[in-house]
């Protein structure tokens, strides 16, 4: 009897030992330190690739001289950060100094843009390098490579060993109950304007799964011109440079879908036929907001076009339409710089655009977008559920598909309550019900993609959380952080994003900025314009031209564009005046008007 059990335990106990003893990869512990490479050599043994990280030893845990040289020079993320928010007299002083600025603008560029793997070393199919990840760009790039497949728990060996139901975390983690107004007071004007930027770059293709795109991987204007050469047909109007246009209600607006036929463009339910616009983005319908910019857009194209034919009578059509491209393009990265991620950084250093300074640096002029960096943009919680024009207040589900408020109210009106409305408040449980399946949708996705652990991204930056009670300064938040995901290095990745605390005098977390940065940095600067052989007068039909990038501004853009004598309020952060009194303003920047 004895015998023969034993015969049965050695036969069925010990090769289940020997699953378990050996059936993960060692490399599911991340035992690579400082951003060496864990390659596995068998089942059971892994070697780690420390090159180029300044680092060695046998997990590239021992640091070298030079790089802790480097160490000391290169300041920790949260001294920077405070630095840059705080003594603003130092920065009005470094501001005026040009020479000061322009060494301090080189060295961000420098700094944020090296962060970035160029080229590209992985995607979502290989945890390895691969020369796919270079050259097929359906491939969205990852920031860190997909945990191994054969790992103990979804983020490794961290963690618990089935995730949270998806439902429970957007229920619990994201489910907006009272809304939280963006505490440096953004404006809904921000919150539309990122949303339209960046939908000309993140654009997953569902069909062929979450780590694919049909995107040209940076800040092609495809937003305001069409995903490609047919669509961007469809919109012009081949004289004189311009794209089509009506006129309703005595301004200027994009053609109907149904006088252009061939646009793509995303409807959902009943949308009638005066809501249904043909423009750049085919989800640029769903939102009055994102109708506001395609249109403003639209007209500076327009504009520029005339400003052009001025001085170059002797252009065709076609050369007043790429120059006029060519000058959208430059308009929008200045914007984009000295507005928008002014705004969000809410620096007292000027960030300034100036390609030229990396002229005589090494900087690669390509970029990839990164599936993490979709996912860390998706800022739903700055969405309201109700939005104020003019005051009329429409609540979410009157208000999306409904382009023709734009034209109801006019462009300036609209411009006007988008400038005093204020934006939601980037962090845990202020998603409203509308994007919710969004939120569920992206934690789903992470999951397939198998994105590493939150706090790996922070580790990989140098900065990682010990604890839950770092991570957040929300104790409800810590608590349910906790139950959900057990150890802090098991928290998946966008749940800790949008948990996190907010930074000092910021709109957001500290890793949504720091990975952010060097994302955004890279695509901005690596665009071809900005390259030592486009950044020049003639690329932008002259001077003429070229001083309408250089001069860009948000506040001309809409005023230039917008009828009338007197400009409406063009502000990404709301006016003392509009703040609702129960609003305590703390650190913000109305604190110092
Ligand atoms: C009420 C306003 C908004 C609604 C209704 C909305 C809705 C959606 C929907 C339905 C998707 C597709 C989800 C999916 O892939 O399954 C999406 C994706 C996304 N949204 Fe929003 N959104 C809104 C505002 C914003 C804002 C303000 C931002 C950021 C500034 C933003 C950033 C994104 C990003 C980055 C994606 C992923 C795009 C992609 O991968 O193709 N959204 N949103
Ligand atoms: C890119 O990869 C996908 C998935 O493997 C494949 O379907 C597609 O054909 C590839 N594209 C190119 C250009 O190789
Ligand atoms: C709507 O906004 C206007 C300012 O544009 C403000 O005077 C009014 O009080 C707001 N109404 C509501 C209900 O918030």
């Amino acid at each position: 009897m004895h015998v023969a059990m034993n015969i049965w335990v050695t036969l069925l106990i010990v090769p289940l030992l020997y699953q378990t003893a050996t059936s993960w990869n060692p490399c599911c512990s991340y035992p690579c330190q400082n951003g060496g490479f864990c390659l596995t050599m068998g089942l059971q043994e892994y070697v780690c690739d420390c090159t180029g990280t300044g680092y060695y030893g046998g997990q590239c845990e021992h640091v070298t001289f030079m790089q802790r040289l480097r160490r000391l020079l290169k300041p920790n993320p949260e001294t920077l950060h405070h630095l840059l928010v705080n003594y603003k007299w130092l920065w009005s002083i470094i501001n005026s100094v040009t020479f000061l600025s322009d060494s301090l603008m080189t060295f961000v560029y420098l700094l944020r843009s090296n962060a970035v793997d160029s080229p590209p070393l992985y995607t979502s199919a290989h945890e390895y390098i691969t020369l796919e990840a270079s050259y097929n760009l359906s491939y969205y790039a990852r920031g860190l490579p997909a945990v191994p497949t054969d790992c103990p728990t979804p983020m490794g060996i961290k963690g618990k060993r089935v995730l949270p139901d998806p439902k429970i975390v957007v229920e619990r983690l994201f489910k907006r109950t009272v809304f939280k107004p963006e505490p440096m007071h953004s404006s809904l004007l921000l919150a539309y304007f990122a949303q339209h930027f960046i939908h000309q770059f993140f654009k997953t293709d569902h069909q062929k799964g979450p780590g694919f795109q049909w995107g040209g991987h940076g800040v092609d204007v495809s937003h305001v011109y069409g995903k490609n050469k047919h669509v961007e047909n469809l919109l012009r109007s081949f004289q004189d440079g311009k794209l089509k246009t009506q006129v309703l209600n005595n301004e200027e607006y994009p053609p109907y879908q149904a006088d252009v036929p061939g646009v793509p463009m995303t409807w959902m339910g009943q949308v009638a036929d005066n809501n249904k616009f043909a423009l750049g983005h085919q989800f640029f319908g769903m939102m009055p907001g994102l109708f506001l910019y395609a249109t403003i857009w639209m007209r500076e194209h327009n504009r520029v076009c005339d400003e052009l034919r001025r001085v170059h009578p002797e252009w065709d059509d076609e050369r007043l339409f790429q120059t006029g491209k060519l000058i959208i393009q430059g308009e929008t990265i200045k914007i984009v710089i000295e507005d928008y991620v002014q705004h969000l950084s809410n620096y007292h250093f000027l960030v300034t655009f100036k390609p030229e300074l990396l002229h005589t640096e090494v900087f690669q002029y390509q970029n990839r977008i990164a599936a993490e960096f979709d996912h860390m943009y998706r800022w739903h919680p700055l969405m309201p559920d109700e939005f104020n024009i003019s005051g009329v207040v429409y609540p979410i589900m009157e208000f999306i598909f409904k382009s023709d408020l734009v034209v109801k109210y006019g462009t300036k009106v609209f411009t006007d309550s988008l400038s005093r409305q204020i934006a939601g408040q980037m962090t845990a449980r202020n998603h409203g019900f509308l994007t919710q399946s969004v939120a569920l949708d992206t934690i789903e996705n992470g999951r397939k993609l198998r994105f590493q652990p939150y706090n790996n991204y922070r580790k990989n930056l140098d900065f990682p959380h010990t604890k839950f009670s770092e991570l957040t300064d929300d104790p409800e938040v810590a608590a349910t952080l906790e139950e959900l995901y057990g150890d802090i290095d098991g928290v998946e990745f966008y749940a800790g994003l949008l948990s996190e605390k907010r930074r000092e005098n910021n709109m957001f977390g500290a890793l949504v900025i720091e990975m952010g940065g060097p994302f955004s940095v890279k695509g901005l600067m690596s665009t071809p314009i900005c390259s030592p052989r486009y950044w020049k007068p003639s690329t932008f039909g002259g001077d003429v031209g070229f001083n309408i990038v250089k001069t860009a501004s948000l506040e001309k853009l809409f005023c230039k564009n917008i009828p009338g004598d007197e400009c409406p309020l063009i502000s990404f952060v709301v006016p003392p005046e509009n703040i609702p009194s129960s609003e305590k303003c703390e650190n913000c920047k109305n604190d110092e008007l």
